[in-house]
């Protein structure tokens, strides 16, 4: 047992910017003597890199991943009357995008050990006015998207991937974006890339969602001074310079969280009342966030606030579904298929550990000592 406190933070961000410093320099000064700060050359490179990362066709940045999302419902005319399937223990922009659309929301329950949407519950979902499937890759894990697609192919439904969380993962046998319409990205700072603000972006290989989607994001305009009504959604080419230096490191970076990963699974593997995060096999999960659950949900705050005290910055994501919010549906259209235990144990039980790939060995091991101590303390 280490004997003296450590303060274990959640977030590397600073870290992380001295470890590249000098790269992010170079492209915000090569922006900066570029004189052109929107839809210039930075963006265009960058663009073209994540489309190579993700081999699509097209990679559109935008100002935000709730903003990819919408943008994307939009190109893909899904608007007032259509259904888009989803869960609900998922950040609340996935569901306030489909209502940015005009669309119904409806929510399935999430498979009981990866919490992404399960594939099983979906048909029970599916009425003649479904349009779109929705799976999120929660905490950095794809959704079971070979089984997605089946469902969609039978049904004639789009299907796109809310990949907010999960740059780098893979599936046992496909990639982000290989079996979707598109799938959409944030670069909001804490990602696993993320910027030093609001970004985001659609990758595809359909040409129809990439113009749109480029013209939507700029006031309705592919060409000088010719408009229909779209929207303000450029990702800046300041952040596009960071993110290109960023782009860089990532599967790095996702090596070293997948190492944290397993540092914390295996020691925590004699844990009693706690269930350790669920790696499917074949898949590349590249842990955005490393998520236990305790037990018992009357466990959860109690360990929360135990850590929190020892000083290690643990958080929960996310603690009230979206069904559970306050005001839900706040008009709008929704509608929960099923009982959605699974979804609901996960916002009840959800504890996540620091997460970030400059974390030491140090820290992860404090980490995994206090959340022992308090295991051996519960009866
Ligand atoms: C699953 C999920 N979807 C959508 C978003 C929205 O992204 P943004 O905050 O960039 O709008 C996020 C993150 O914030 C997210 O985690």
């Amino acid at each position: 047992m280490l004997a003296t406190k450590l303060n274990v933070a959640f977030y590397g961000h600073v870290r992380q910017y001295h470890s590249i410093q000098a790269e992010i320099g170079a492209n915000l000064k090569e922006v900066l003597e570029s004189g052109q700060y929107v839809l210039g050359p930075m963006l265009k490179r960058f663009e073209q890199e994540l489309a190579d990362f993700h081999r699509t066709k097209h990679a559109i940045g935008v100002g935000n991943g709730t903003d990819a999302l919408w943008l994307t419902f939009k190109a893909l005319g899904i608007g007032r009357g259509d259904e888009c399937i989803t869960t609900t223990n998922t950040f609340f922009a996935t569901a306030e995008a489909i209502w940015i659309a005009g669309a119904t929301a409806v929510f399935v329950d999430s498979d009981a050990r990866t919490n992404c949407l399960d594939p099983s519950r979906i048909e029970a979902a599916i009425t003649p006015r479904t349009k779109a499937l929705i799976p999120v890759h929660l905490y950095g894990q794809c959704a079971d998207m070979k089984a997605i697609r089946k469902i969609a192919d039978r049904h004639h439904l789009l299907v796109i991937e809310d990949s907010a969380q999960a740059i780098a993962a893979r599936g046992d046998g496909f990639s982000v974006a290989e079996l979707s319409d598109a799938a959409t990205i944030s670069f909001i700072i804490q990602k696993n890339l993320g910027t030093f603000g609001d970004g985001g972006a659609v990758v595809t290989n359909n040409a129809g969602i990439d113009r749109l989607v480029r013209k939507l994001r700029n006031h309705g305009s592919d060409q000088r001074s010719c408009h229909s009504p779209g929207y303000n959604s450029r990702l800046d080419d300041l952040h596009a310079g960071i993110l290109s230096a960023k782009l860089r490191h990532i599967e790095e970076w996702s090596d070293l969280r997948r190492k944290w990963a397993a540092r914390y699974s295996k020691g925590l593997a004699r844990v009693r009342n706690i269930t350790l995060p669920y790696e499917a096999p074949g898949y590349r999960h590249v842990y955005h966030l490393y998520v236990i659950e305790t037990e018992r949900p009357e466990h959860r705050d109690a360990l929360l606030h135990f850590l929190n005290e020892e000083g290690v910055d643990a958080k929960c994501h996310y603690p009230i579904a979206i069904h559970q919010q306050e005001g839900f549906p706040w008009g709008h259209e929704a509608r929960i298929v099923g009982p959605i235990h699974n979804s609901e144990r996960n916002a009840a039980c959800c504890i996540s550990l620091p997460m970030f790939p400059e974390l030491t060995e140090e820290e992860v091991d404090y980490a995994v000592d206090k959340v022992m101590e308090w295991d051996r303390r519960v009866r």
